[in-house]
């Protein structure tokens, strides 16, 4: 099982020079911080991973590096795409799966989403499985319906013990760079819902929540029932803020 985590989710920015920068400042401001009880994770884009893990492992910084996609077979003829054992050898322990934005411009579907998560499973990875519902279908009030189809079909083909070592992260797509939060009631009950949809008891799953976390929310979210952690876009982008958010939400659970 994993616990709470703050990951930052990079998205296609930064060169591996200003992911080296990014990386140094993060860790340094957290040894100045009060971060004891959360994990961070950075999750840059994938030519940036080597230098950012060298960069860890020479500064001793305590973050945790994570892919933000990676191809589900282990190599071949598959041109452009990167495997999850060769992000794993680049120090990689997290892996980001199913991101809105990859499913939204890079037509990744539940199937692909399913049979990634169980690459990265099969290689000690700890997938970060997204969902969320478009706003067009919580207007129609079909969010519960859609999460729940979304959370069986990524998990559903896997061993319950599997499973175990699973997070979820739930980022309502109306809110991921939008600056448009999700309401702490909105949150709670999508938190319960991945929760019952899971196939088991689902109430030890670690479940983050995504979509315009800054640090003035931070400790609202953070204290919001279920919630886990985060993964930051926007925000993770600046050292400063992103250990802020990590502090605030260190300081909701101790
Ligand atoms: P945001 O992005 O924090 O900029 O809304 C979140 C995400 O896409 O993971």
């Amino acid at each position: 099982m994993v616990s709470n985590l703050i990951v930052g989710n990079w998205k296609m920015n930064n060169d591996f020079v200003a992911a080296i920068h990014l990386t140094q400042q993060i860790g340094i401001l957290a040894r100045q911080a009060d971060v004891a009880g959360v994990s961070l994770v950075v999750t840059p884009p994938t030519c940036d991973l080597r230098s950012v893990s060298s960069v860890i492992e020479a500064d001793r910084l305590a973050i945790k590096l994570g892919a933000q996609h990676a191809y589900w077979e282990d190599g071949g003829a598959f041109t452009g795409e990167t495997s999850i054992p060769m992000v794993k050898r680049l120090g990689c322990t997290f892996i980001i799966v199913g991101h809105s934005e990859r499913r939204e411009h890079f037509g990744m579907t539940d199937d692909a989403v399913a049979k990634t998560t169980a690459s990265a499973l099969r290689h000690d990875l700890t997938p970060i499985i997204c969902v969320g519902e478009s706003e067009e279908i919580r207007d129609n009030e079909g969010h519960v319906e859609f999460v729940s189809s979304q959370i069986l079909a990524a998990v559903g083909g896997l061993t319950a013990s599997q499973r175990r070592d699973v997070v979820v992260a739930y980022e309502p797509i109306w809110a991921i760079g939008t600056g448009k939060v999700a309401s702490s009631e909105q949150v709670a009950e999508m938190m319960a819902v991945i929760r019952s949809a899971w196939p088991e008891d689902g109430g030890d799953i670690t479940v983050l929540y995504g979509g315009s976390v800054k640090p003035e929310n931070a400790t609202e979210l953070a204290s919001t029932p279920g919630v886990d952690g985060f993964l930051v876009g926007g925000a993770s982008l600046s050292g400063e803020q992103f250990v802020e958010i990590a502090a605030a939400a260190a300081k909701c659970y101790r």
